[in-house]
């Protein structure tokens, strides 16, 4: 009887041990626009993993997110976070414009005496781009490649300004030899040059010795996204072939020495989706990181949409996938899928550090006096001045947005000529979610004065629905002649939808308003309005589908925007909005 019973315990602890041996987890770990992941593990600041994220024309630019066990990630900062950091990101003109593809590293500092209150001696150190991508692509001005660094990433105006670099191409990435001797690797415009290059560089100067171009890649479409990594007296050198869409690929190939030759792996591409039904479609970009344990893992970007290719309006997102790295060998990547099982993660979970949200969490802001912004709210290109007001005086526990003449299609559609365009967001992070924005519209006076909502891709690609004043004969309550409407309008690509709605009774621009946008199911989003203070009076007034806001490079963003559409002899802040008690909740995910 003992003996059976020690040997249930037995086999009862044995089985504990295999489950916890590893651990599920679904993708994606950042969900939303957090494109082209890079992200490190460092020990010495308190063993946390921190990952940086494309933000293209998003301001505040390249989020830091950070976490203790790869799957609760908390937003900790924002690397580009001071207007005068990067003025030139106020007048980029196209959509795919803006900060590409952010190489995030960590390197001790031996020399450093004293240590920072996570831990840390070191330097956290990003290489990006700041793309024209209206230039052409031989034209060197389109790539404003630098450097910048701090040593408190916590901390977002802690980062340095720029150290700019001069090179043709993009997706520059470091890496510190034994030696202590810096490269940068990046990839050259492929249509002008194919290829990758690599040269030293000075950190403190930009200062960049001859260019080498250790390997092409496979023969894929787009060799980039390189990074190097040293291993068993190995250089490995992997990149993202096939370019970012359904075709894309993750390759390697290592030398003996950094200069070459390089050796393809054997088995390229060594992480792909392509070909596949999988939901999780364009995985690439990769990075690789090591865990507490000295396990390995990947990082890379996916698009939940299928091989059809058409409905992913949260666009390129984070996934993490675990690899297997023996000495001497090629990496075996796990492909990657919604729910994976892979190494074990650490049972520290939760961040003390850091002001953000958690990528999961809802929001519940009401914009308290003497706030800052919240951190993952962003705007498109560099906010104007004064334009966003927390509680000013008369309106405690509010955000006043301050009017632009320009609204969210802007008048080329493509740039703002640095004028501006006010609109607040935060990413879509849920496939499915509810967001709620109490909306006070006694302030608009003037024809087309209109403040709503938006579901906000890009300037050619967002569904709107405003409050705004319009010409009516019979206009009752404002200026003669002058009378507002709830209006629902798409773009996507081209203007897609334009419907007016007549305030219904009892409703006037003096009454409260709540708007409310829902991503309803995988295909639809939809726009509601009505009386704060009556909810169930709130009326449906059209809906969005996802394949109309799935375009390019980034992902959804959603939030108010207040505008004079252009009006003849309006200004920037003509009117100001007072918006507040800002919710987004979470409904789920669509992970398979
Ligand atoms: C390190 O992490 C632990 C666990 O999350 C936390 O209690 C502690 O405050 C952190 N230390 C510092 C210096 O941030
Ligand atoms: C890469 O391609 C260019 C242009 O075709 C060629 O000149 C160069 O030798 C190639 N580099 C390598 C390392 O194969
Ligand atoms: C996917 O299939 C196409 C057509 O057969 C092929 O050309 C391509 O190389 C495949 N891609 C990958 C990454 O296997
Ligand atoms: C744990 O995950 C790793 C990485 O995917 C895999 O190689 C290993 O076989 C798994 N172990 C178990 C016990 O499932
Ligand atoms: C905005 O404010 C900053 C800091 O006060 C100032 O340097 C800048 O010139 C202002 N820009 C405009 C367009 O007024
Ligand atoms: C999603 O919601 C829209 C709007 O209610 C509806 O027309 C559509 O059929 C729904 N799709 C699915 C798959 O349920
Ligand atoms: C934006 O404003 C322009 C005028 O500048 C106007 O023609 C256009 O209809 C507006 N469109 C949208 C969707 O915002
Ligand atoms: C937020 O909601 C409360 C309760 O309905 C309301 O009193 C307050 O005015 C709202 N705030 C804003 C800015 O609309």
């Amino acid at each position: 009887m003992a003996n059976t019973i020690l040997g249930s315990t037995f086999m009862l602890l044995g089985c504990l041990a295999m489950v916890s041996a590893n651990n599920t987890y679904s993708n994606p770990i950042l969900p939303g626009f957090h494109p082209d992941p890079s992200c490190i593990f460092v020990p010495s600041w308190n063993d946390t993993y921190f990952c940086a994220s494309s933000s293209f024309n998003a301001f505040p630019g390249i989020p830091i997110h950070a976490s203790r066990d790869l799957q609760n990630w908390k937003l900790i900062g924002n690397a580009i976070s001071k207007p005068d950091m990067l003025p030139r990101l106020a007048t980029t003109v196209k959509h795919t414009s803006g900060i590409w593809a952010p190489t995030l590293r960590y390197q001790e500092d031996t020399n450093r005496g004293h240590q920072k209150s996570g831990g840390g001696k070191g330097r956290f150190w990003i290489s990006t781009t700041l793309v024209f991508d209206d230039r052409a692509s031989d034209d060197l001005s389109r790539w404003d490649n630098f450097v910048i660094s701090t040593d408190d990433p916590f901390d977002s105006d802690s980062w340095t300004d720029p150290v700019h670099f001069q090179f043709g191409g993009y997706d520059t990435s470091l890496f510190w030899d034994d030696d202590g001797q810096v490269y940068v690797t990046g990839s050259h415009e492929y249509k002008v040059w194919p290829g990758i290059q690599t040269a030293t560089i000075d950190l403190q100067t930009g200062q960049t010795g001859p260019w080498e171009n250790p390997w092409n890649g496979t023969g894929g479409l787009a060799p980039e996204g390189p990074h190097i990594y040293k291993k068993d007296g190995y250089y490995y050198l992997m990149l993202a072939e096939g370019g970012t869409g359904l075709g894309h690929m993750v390759t390697m190939a290592r030398s003996r020495g950094i200069h070459g030759p390089y050796e393809p792996a054997p088995h390229n591409p060594l992480l792909t989706n392509a070909n596949t039904t999988a939901l999780f479609q364009t995985v690439g970009h990769a990075d690789l990181l090591q865990d507490t344990h000295g396990n390995w893992w990947a990082v890379a970007l996916s698009t939940r949409s299928g091989p059809d290719f058409k409905n992913y309006p949260m666009g390129r997102e984070t996934v993490l996938t675990p690899v297997t790295w023996s000495k001497g060998d090629w990496p075996i990547f796990q492909p990657v899928s919604g729910v994976e099982s892979g190494w074990k993660f650490s049972s520290e979970s939760t961040l003390s550090e850091g002001e953000g949200p958690y990528i999961q969490a809802a929001d519940h802001l009401h914009f308290p006096p003497n706030s800052a912004l919240p951190l993952h709210l962003v705007h498109w290109r560099l906010p104007t001045n004064d334009t966003y007001l927390v509680s000013p005086h008369g309106h405690a526990n509010s955000l006043v947005l301050r009017s632009s003449v320009l609204n969210l299609t802007s008048f080329d559609g493509i740039s703002t000529r640095g004028e501006g365009q006010t609109f607040i967001g935060r990413r879509q992070t849920d496939s499915l979610f509810t967001y709620t924005l109490d909306v006070n519209p006694s302030n608009l006076h003037e024809e087309e004065d209109e403040v709503g909502v938006s579901v906000f891709l890009v300037e050619t690609y967002h569904f709107d629905l405003g409050i705004v004043l319009l010409s009516q004969s019979d206009g009752a309550d404002t200026s003669p002649g002058i009378a507002p409407f709830f209006r629902f309008r798409g773009m996507s690509g081209v203007p897609v939808t334009e419907t007016l709605f007549p305030f219904p009774p009892g409703v006037s621009i003096n009454t409260p308003l709540s708007i409310e946008v829902k991503a309803l199911n995988w295909t639809h989003y939809s726009f509601a309005a009505g009386p704060r203070d009556a909810r169930h009076l709130m009326q449906t007034y059209g809906f969005a589908r996802g394949d109309q806001l799935s375009w390019g490079f980034t992902g959804t963003l959603v939030g108010p925007y207040a505008t004079t559409n252009g009006r003849e002899g309006s200004e920037n802040g003509a009117f100001e909005a007072v918006v507040g008690n800002w919710t987004y909740i979470p409904q789920g995910q669509i992970i398979n």
